[in-house]
């Protein structure tokens, strides 16, 4: 199996490589030192990306930006980032990249705890995670050919806890290997529609 993983370098990317490189061939893809370079905020560059990978049987994302703010200082720039990347840049890869799944493949998708469980200054990245669980239930009924649509949505992960944990209050950090189990089970299971939440 065939899977095209972008964001494979960050923190839930590591995870989820580390657990599907068990079973799988595994592509990366994200803005640097990755196999081949996207920024999942251009449709260009998606484009791009999928002419030059091919045909694979998954694609699994682990990357998707927003600017922690108050919204009571967030600009309407600042807010599209998370639009432009998290949001659109995933709903996009689905867009575009559907025409180079194989049959009975799949899309995997990231989302997070925020979107459940408020913070000050996650308003935008709340936002993307919603947008993104809403549009992965839909098109989970319309996606042709076999090909099913989940998205994982973690809390703060063990390992990222020194960069995340001054915001995540109280929040008890999931292990890493758990968020990989999520992708998975997205990857190698037969759900669709899904939302795995790791929290
Ligand atoms: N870490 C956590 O505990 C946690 C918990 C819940 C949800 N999440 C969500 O998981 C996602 C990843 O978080 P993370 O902590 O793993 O972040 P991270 O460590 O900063 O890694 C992000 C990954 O995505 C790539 N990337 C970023 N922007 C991109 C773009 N526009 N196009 C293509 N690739 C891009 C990065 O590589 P380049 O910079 O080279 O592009 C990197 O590989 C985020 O959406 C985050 O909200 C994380």
């Amino acid at each position: 199996m065939k899977v095209l993983v972008i964001g494979a370098t960050g923190f839930i990317g590591r995870e989820a490589v580390k657990e599907l490189e068990i079973d799988a061939e595994i592509i990366t893809a994200s803005r640097s030192s990755s196999d081949y370079e996207v920024d999942i905020a251009s449709p260009d560059s998606i484009k791009k990306l999928f002419e030059d990978v091919g045909k694979v049987d998954a694609v699994v994302c682990a990357a998707g930006g927003a600017k922690f703010k108050n919204v009571t200082e967030m600009t309407l720039e600042e807010n599209q980032v998370a639009v432009d990347s998290k949001l659109l840049g995933q709903v996009n890869l689905v867009l575009l990249g559907q025409h180079y799944v194989n049959d009975g493949g799949s899309f995997t998708l990231i989302t997070g705890v925020l979107m459940d469980d408020p913070l000050p200054k996650a308003a935008s990245a709340a936002m993307a995670n919603g947008g993104v669980r809403a549009f992965v239930k839909t098109a989970a009924i319309e996606l042709p050919r076999g090909i099913r649509i989940n998205n994982v949505s973690p809390t703060m992960i063990v390992e990222a806890k020194e960069k995340y944990g001054p915001l995540f209050q109280g929040f008890k950090p999931r292990d890493g290997n758990d968020v990989g189990l999520a992708y998975r089970k997205s990857v190698f299971g037969r759900q669709t529609g899904q939302t795995y939440e790791v929290y």
